[in-house]
């Protein structure tokens, strides 16, 4: 079996905002739960036969590995998030897949002097809060910029907690507060748009435009804006590190494939396992069709819950949104929108 899995109990509950909960998660084994800031959790819940799964952010501040953070946000008529609100308590078990996700910053360049922005919309926040918290902490020449759009006051998510942190870290970190549907006085209605945006980037930022990096996440409206808007004011793509929270129906299958038996062998780091693939079924499917436990959460090509690398033959994807272009130089691969189109061999990096 490749997947790993972490049971999890609740270890307490808090109400965030009227739609917005964060749930304390500890190890029932005792264990440090061992993530990178912007990383998430796969919740696995069994209905019968039927398995689901939905991936939620990290949403912690640094120190604490024993207990991890994450903040669901209700969806109107959402199976997962009304069942996790509604009839979750403290105490109870949930088995979730080990923290996963390329939201992450570029350890080798942790303490260099540059600009890091973060734009995020609603629950957003979430990974964004982890990311932003552990820079601040664990830097002191990186420069944080964050740029968080909500409905109103009362609905942002974290706004006590920014509001100690933009005072702590006064001088390397500022943020811009954006609501639609202002309270209070001290807001006036605003809406980040592409115009704002242009402003606003080279307005706060410090160091060499080259070595910015932006975090987005956010509503998919949100999310094009912002990375449209960065890749016209002449950023490269690879600045740019995307979370989606909404996956669309997974992609179709490219038209290239020939359909032949592929053999597909992923190395363990106890014994190999062999199985075959033949298009159209991806990697992923043929996989999960044999009963062999790859890891997996969106099946469509956004959370890279199912990356891998593949170290012999060649996968062509249907899409790909998350992995950069030196990812797939190193090989790295989608499995759940990959086909085979020789046999192959995959490693995973164990949990
Ligand atoms: C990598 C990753 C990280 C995520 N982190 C978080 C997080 O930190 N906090 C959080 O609240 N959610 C997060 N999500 C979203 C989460 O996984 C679920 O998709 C969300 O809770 C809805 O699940 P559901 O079962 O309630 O809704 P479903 O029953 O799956 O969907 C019901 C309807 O809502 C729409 N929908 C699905 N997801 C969303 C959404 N996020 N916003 C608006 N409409 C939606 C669907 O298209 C569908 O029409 C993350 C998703 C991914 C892929
Ligand atoms: S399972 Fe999400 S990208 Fe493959």
């Amino acid at each position: 079996m490749v997947e790993h899995i972490l049971n999890l109990r609740i270890a307490g509950i808090v109400q965030e905002t009227a739609t917005a909960v964060s749930f304390l998660l500890e190890d029932t084994a005792g264990n440090d739960i061992v993530y990178k800031p912007g990383q998430f959790l796969t919740l696995i819940f069994n209905h019968g036969l039927h398995e689901v799964r939905r991936s939620y952010s990290i949403s912690s501040p640094p120190g604490n590995n024993n207990q991890v953070r994450i903040t669901v946000k209700r969806v109107h008529n959402g199976e997962i998030s009304r069942l996790l609100l509604d009839h979750y308590h403290t105490g109870d078990i949930i088995k979730a897949a080990f923290p996963a996700g390329m939201f992450v910053l570029d350890d080798n360049k942790a303490d260099k002097a540059r600009d890091i922005f973060f734009l995020a919309a609603g629950s957003g926040i979430s990974p964004v809060f982890s990311l932003l918290t552990s820079i601040l902490h664990n830097t002191r020449n990186t420069s944080v910029v964050l740029a968080y759009q909500n409905h109103s006051e009362r609905e942002t998510i974290f706004r006590s907690e920014l509001e100690e942190i933009a005072e702590k870290f006064s001088d390397r970190f500022k943020w811009y507060d954006f609501v639609s549907y202002p309270e209070a006085d001290r807001h006036s209605s605003m809406r980040l748009n592409n115009e704002i945006l242009e402003a606003l980037i080279p307005a706060a930022t410090r160091y060499q435009p080259a070595d910015t990096v932006f975090f987005v996440c956010g509503p998919p409206s949100f999310m094009r804006m912002c990375q449209f808007t960065i890749l016209l004011m002449g950023y490269r793509a690879a600045q740019i590190k995307k979370e989606y929270f909404v996956i669309n129906t997974p992609p179709p299958p490219p038209l290239i494939v020939n359909p032949v038996e592929r053999m597909v062998k992923v190395e363990g780091t106890r014994e190999d396992i062999y199985f075959t693939t033949v298009y159209p079924s991806t990697i992923l499917e043929s996989a999960l069709e044999k009963g062999i436990a790859l890891p997996y959460s969106c099946r469509g090509g956004r959370c890279s819950t199912c990356v891998a690398k593949c170290a012999g033959g060649e996968v062509v994807m249907s899409m790909n949104d998350v992995l950069t272009e030196a990812d797939i130089r190193d090989g790295l691969v989608l499995t759940c929108v990959g086909y085979a189109v020789t046999d192959i061999v995959l490693t995973y990096r164990q949990g």
